[in-house]
């Protein structure tokens, strides 16, 4: 059987996906179980993290395996030995490979030369896993259907992943972006294909207060990413884009306010929407735990 891997969210079908989430909700009622007995999971690291690397950690732990953290700097990846016989090498050892590094084509590098499972943790280009979480998260409050979620911001590797995941979970997307920071063609495109086959809708609106007009809820993350350089003239164009009380007011009533984490304070959101009671940010970054471990209980354990 071949090896199922999770690089991008429609690696899972949309009947996968619904099971993954239904599963999330069992794990975060009962947190522990042996699904992941006897078996070890590599955490390898290019970037760094908070969220990520402690709920794969404590989440294997809870499904009764090992987590193993490991920085790239520690290993010989890249500098001594190339990806794939590094993807060979931890496939003799370990029972999975969760990765986050810079280019997608590292990721799938990765994973056409491993024998075991590999996990997307970020990459440049998509965060699969945060996308998961984040329509867990939305689904606790608004389990109905015909909802909008609105991205204001730069669109990056959450906007990608965020976008076909609400198209998986049949929930409308709008990413509210301004000229210049669109998420590459073919990756907008591939969006709008999936999008059409779920029955959902998937736009670029470029007036913000527009976007967040009937939205349940408005979500944002940094507008400089890992490993991009600051770029005053980015940073200039994305300020109509922040999201503020004056957007929020725009939304529903019961919108929610969302970011992955972490969150540069006054820049892409302020202290008065994330602190607010329409705020579940710290749910979405508790969730993560709940949401990969369904994850990998069903890429590993089978359920
Ligand atoms: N949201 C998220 O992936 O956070 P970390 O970078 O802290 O893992
Ligand atoms: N877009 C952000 C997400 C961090 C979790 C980044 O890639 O840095």
């Amino acid at each position: 059987m071949a090896v199922k891997h999770f690089l991008t969210v429609p690696d899972l079908s949309k009947d996968e996906f619904e099971h993954v989430l239904q599963q999330a909700a069992a794990w975060k009622r009962q947190p522990y179980g042996g699904v992941l007995a006897g078996k070890t999971v590599a955490l390898v690291f290019g970037k760094p993290s908070t969220r990520t690397r402690v709920s794969f950690s404590v989440g294997v732990y809870q499904l009764g395996g090992l987590p193993l953290t490991l920085s790239e700097q520690e290993l010989q990846i890249r500098t001594s030995e190339s990806i794939e016989d590094t993807a060979r090498v931890l496939s003799r050892y370990v029972n999975a490979i969760v990765i986050r590094t810079f280019a997608k084509k590292d990721v799938e590098d990765l994973a056409a030369a491993a024998s075991v499972p590999v996990i997307n943790a970020l990459t440049d280009e998509d965060h699969p896993c945060q996308a998961l979480t984040d329509i867990f998260t939305f689904r606790e409050h608004f389990p109905d259907t015909g909802r909008k979620i609105t991205y204001l911001g730069d669109g990056n590797n959450v906007a990608a992943s965020l976008s076909e995941a609400a198209a998986l979970a049949g929930i409308d997307i709008c990413l509210a972006v301004p000229e210049g920071c669109d998420l590459p063609k073919v990756k907008m495109d591939s969006i709008a294909m999936l999008s059409e086959s779920c029955g959902t809708k998937f736009w670029v609106e470029r007036d913000p207060e527009a976007a967040a007009a009937g939205a349940s809820a408005l979500y944002t993350d940094v507008w400089i990413s890992m490993g991009q350089t600051d770029d005053s003239a980015k940073v200039e164009r994305l300020l109509p884009f922040r999201l503020d009380g004056r957007l929020l007011a725009r939304a529903l009533p019961e919108a929610l306010v969302m970011h992955c984490l972490p969150a540069h304070r006054g820049e892409e959101i302020t202290d008065e929407v994330m602190d607010g009671p329409q705020s579940v940010v710290f749910d979405q970054a508790e969730n993560r735990l709940h949401a990969q471990k369904a994850l990998m209980a069903y890429i590993l354990g089978g359920r």
